[in-house]
């Protein structure tokens, strides 16, 4: 059933759906299922072929939807199973296909699962998560959670502790017991025999942990370090998958992504191999890293300005890396991480601009590429100025430790919030310029984004020059040209400072991209030589048909394609 050369999902673009914030039916203030098939033309009108739904499962409310209850059914807030099934049907009826959000390295600690297994050492269903003795009366290892504190929960009623690599009502599942793995591949075949069209799953490279849970070096940022190093593809990741693979994925013509930070290349490599691996295709990280200061204290949350030759090196590294070879993502944003326009481009003066020239760079690199909600609008980060306006838990929980137990300038921390939080991309989607963005009737579960009035979709739509319409085009021509899905990559100017010039070449065409990574007019001359058969296929200066200038302009993007590939495949 699979054919790995010709497989879709390489020549598909997704969306993103955070649906607590895409659109609210019922004026509760949270956006749920109908919401979202109420918004499917507009989706169908930007051209998007697959539609990536974060989770919609009934949840302990701790993480937005990533701590599940309950696999197999749909949150109160969202809506019903029936309205899940409209949803599917709307997005076939248009052609379009879904993936749902497969979070299974750990549940919440309401799941019938945990509240069986907390209740004695005997139950059956003890080992289903990671327990172990305290030690010296601390924890039983050093590692600390992703959102801060040891990553070891004392449990009072046994007197032993849990594993939780996220928050402590996130108890991570032991995926060396079969049982919990026949679970799990018995939920994906629920939802895959529903009809969905894959997965998007959730840290699924910590689903195996070093045996012994042994101590990390301290690191710099907690006073408990990840010990990534002990739970990132550890030993038993790929028998995990491949078992997956086997048992369940390899009957459905589906695509997989999955979150794996903190893997090379060369593990991609053999997670997305196109005959062996057990992935389509990775999220993975290393361009998240660009802007961290790793002097600080505090890496994660703080940011230094980018070096353009850095993000084209870590980018390119990948793009040579899976060349061939496996699949990757391409991704500026997502609920995670902030509005891919304020982290790399420009959300003042030429947010339009640096919005779509960002744009380009994602829709012509080789991978499948990811719109998350609102950066087709070219939205920026939110900065509220009260601590009370944010919900992330991974935000409040910064805030708590660094401000009120650590007697910080809470100027100095909201600085931090509104460089890197989540909810910069997790407010509601601006539909309108009228109240509440046009998102709900009622009141926003989280304050909007000042910016509505000016950027929402009615006023995108409205304007055929408006960032929406180009992602439109990007997502056109990334259809039709073959170099941009199956090309080879070479960077011309590695080492420049702000201009970002690769070819994609691929049998009988080849394209060249120009990007020009800052607010400075850039002279081409000396820099780089445009072949004589160049051709404009698309820019955010200069429409096709029309003979561009010897400069670019501030964030300007250009995308050529010359016909016949000279022999050496290198102009200038
Ligand atoms: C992933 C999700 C993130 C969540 C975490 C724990 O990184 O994208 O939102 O907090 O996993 O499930």
């Amino acid at each position: 059933m699979e054919q790995p050369d010709g497989a879709w999902w390489r020549r598909s673009t997704v969306y993103q759906i955070y649906p607590k914030s895409f659109m609210d039916s019922d004026g509760d203030g949270v956006g749920d299922l109908r919401g979202i098939t109420s918004k499917l033309d507009y989706l169908h009108a930007l051209g998007v072929d697959v539609v990536w739904l974060c989770p919609v499962y009934p949840h302990g409310g701790v993480d937005g939807g990533y701590d599940i209850t309950d696999y197999r059914a749909i949150a109160p807030e969202f809506g019903t199973l029936a309205d899940w099934q409209e949803l599917l049907a709307g997005l076939h009826a248009r052609g379009m296909r879904l993936v749902m959000d497969l979070v299974v390295n750990h549940t919440s600690d309401r799941h019938p699962w945990f509240l069986e297994a907390r209740s004695s050492t005997d139950s059956p269903y003890r080992d289903y998560y990671l327990w172990q003795p305290g030690r010296d009366s601390g924890p039983p290892s050093n590692w600390g959670s992703h959102f801060g504190g040891s990553a070891w929960q004392l449990d009072p009623a046994t007197g032993e502790s849990y594993l939780h690599l996220f928050a402590p009502e996130q108890p991570d599942l032991n995926w060396e017991n079969p049982r919990v793995r026949r679970e799990v591949y018995d939920l994906m075949t629920f939802w895959l025999e529903l009809g969905i069209d894959g997965f998007r799953m959730d840290t699924i490279n910590m689903l195996s942990k070093v045996p012994g849970y042994p101590d990390t070096a301290p690191g710099a940022d907690y006073a408990y370090p990840l010990a990534e190093e002990h739970f990132l593809n550890g030993p038993r990741l790929l028998d995990y998958l491949r078992e997956m693979r086997a048992e369940v994925l390899s009957r459905y013509d589906v695509m997989t992504v999955g979150e794996t930070p903190g893997t090379t290349p060369e593990q991609a490599a053999v997670l997305t191999d196109p005959q062996t691996g057990p992935l389509d295709m990775v999220f993975q990280f290393d361009h998240m890293a660009v802007d961290k200061d790793t002097t600080s204290a505090r890496p994660r949350w703080t940011t230094v300005p980018y070096a353009v030759p850095e993000l084209k090196r870590v980018l390119g590294r990948w793009q040579t890396g899976l060349h061939g070879r496996g699949w990757n993502s391409l991704y500026l944003g997502n609920h995670d991480v902030p509005r891919m326009v304020s982290r790399f481009g420009d959300d003042g003066e030429h947010r339009a601009a640096s919005a779509k020239m960002l744009a380009t760079l994602l829709f012509t690199l080789q991978g499948t590429p990811y719109v998350y909600q609102g950066d087709e609008l070219g939205m920026p980060n939110a900065r509220f100025t009260s601590i009370d306006d944010y919900r992330d838990v991974d935000t409040l929980n910064l805030y708590r430790e660094d401000v009120t137990q650590g007697g910080r300038d809470p100027a100095e921390v909201l600085a931090m919030i509104h460089a890197k939080g989540r909810d910069n991309a997790r407010t509601p989607m601006p539909w309108t310029a009228g109240e509440h963005a046009g998102f709900t009737t009622g009141t926003p579960w989280i304050p909007l984004n000042p910016t509505y009035p000016d950027i929402n979709a009615e006023a995108a739509v409205a304007d055929p020059d408006s960032v929406y319409w180009y992602y439109r085009d990007l997502i056109r021509l990334r259809r039709e040209h073959p170099a941009i899905v199956d090309g080879r990559y070479d960077d011309l100017r590695p080492t420049h400072d702000t201009l970002y010039a690769y070819l994609r070449t691929h049998a009988q065409e080849q394209l060249l991209v120009l990007l020009n990574f800052g607010g400075a007019v850039l002279d081409l001359d000396g820099v780089l030589e445009l072949p004589a058969n160049a051709e404009l296929l698309i820019g955010n200066y200069t429409a096709p048909g029309e003979v561009p200038p010897g400069v670019l302009q501030p964030w300007e993007a250009r995308v050529y394609v010359t016909r016949t590939v000279e022999e050496t495949g290198t102009p200038g």
